[in-house]
């Protein structure tokens, strides 16, 4: 069995990004620019803010946190979003999710400049991906493919099933998975018989939040296991979707949670802004 080791790639992606980063600072004068817009006081939330803008910091981009009161209005957030998208020096815009009730979360996706959507929930850009055409893509999926990349896990012809079918990474890896030529199944908490599903799968994607939900007599033999669950037990333990301990003799490779597809997504994000500042110039011209 193979350990996914996400915390080791995504130090490579850093590096990698921090060499990018000193190349359009020496050839274009350009020095990549992320906004985050943190709503409210929500403790993962701010958890993960935090570690973007120190993650930005150490590559050399330049990141500015907006820390907003979860009273404020839409149009106060819209207001925000619309100076950002016209600062030239800011190339990406995040929104950390989830918003409160009282703000329509789809508004404020549609609000970001298209180009400066480093997240990728952009309908624009949900669009170009499921087209196969070169887009933003949403961090964690982009994190997994990139993982499967660098294990030399070959997709074509696969039958993957995607467990959980949500905006932010059910849907997308679905998408990316279907544009690698596999045979993709996405299943979600109205799926019957649910083992009949991964236990056909050469690959199980699970991105649910339910702890342990997935068991070893559910997996084919020499499965690969991606767990995208980060789930923190009464023990203040962190624990994934897949039960490890029940899985990893089953399984030809396995992400373990912590240290698995957790850390990828930062890098991906990473490498997303870099993107968007190569598309100032296209942006300046529009
Ligand atoms: N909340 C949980 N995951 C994400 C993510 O990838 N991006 C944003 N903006 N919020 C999130």
């Amino acid at each position: 069995m193979t350990l996914l080791d996400g915390k080791a790639l995504s130090n490579k992606i850093k590096d990698e990004v921090k060499v990018e980063v000193e190349e359009l600072i020496k050839e274009k004068s350009v020095t990549p620019g992320l906004a985050v817009i943190l709503v409210g006081n929500d403790a993962a939330s701010a958890t993960y803010v935090a570690s973007k803008a120190k993650s930005c910091k150490n590559a050399g981009i330049y990141s500015v946190v907006h820390e907003m009161p979860d009273t404020i209005s839409q149009d106060e957030l819209l207001e925000t979003i619309k100076r950002m998208n016209e600062n030239p020096s800011l190339d990406g815009i995040l929104v950390q999710l989830p918003l409160p009730k009282h703000i329509d979360t789809t508004i404020v996706l549609e609000a970001i400049d298209p180009l400066k959507d480093v997240d990728g929930f952009h309908p624009y850009n949900v669009g170009r991906m499921v087209s196969n055409l070169d887009s933003f893509l949403p961090a964690t999926p982009f994190g997994v493919m990139r993982m499967f990349q660098e294990y030399n896990i070959d997709l074509k012809g696969k039958n993957v099933c995607v467990i959980g079918s949500s905006d932010i990474v059910g849907k997308p890896m679905a998408a990316l998975l279907i544009n690698a030529k596999a045979t993709v199944t996405v299943c979600n908490s109205s799926t019957k018989d649910l083992a009949s599903h991964t236990k056909a799968a050469d690959i199980v994607v699970i991105a649910v939040g339910v702890p342990h939900l997935l068991k070893g007599d559910m997996l084919k033999d020499g499965a690969v296991v991606i767990d995208v669950g980060i789930n923190r037990l009464d023990t203040g333990k962190l624990t994934g979707d897949a039960d490890f301990e029940d899985c990893k003799d089953k399984c030809s490779h396995i992400t373990p949670v912590p240290g698995g597809v957790g850390p990828m997504t930062i890098g991906m994000l990473l490498k997303n802004t870099v993107k968007a500042a190569r598309l100032r110039e296209t942006r300046e011209k529009k």
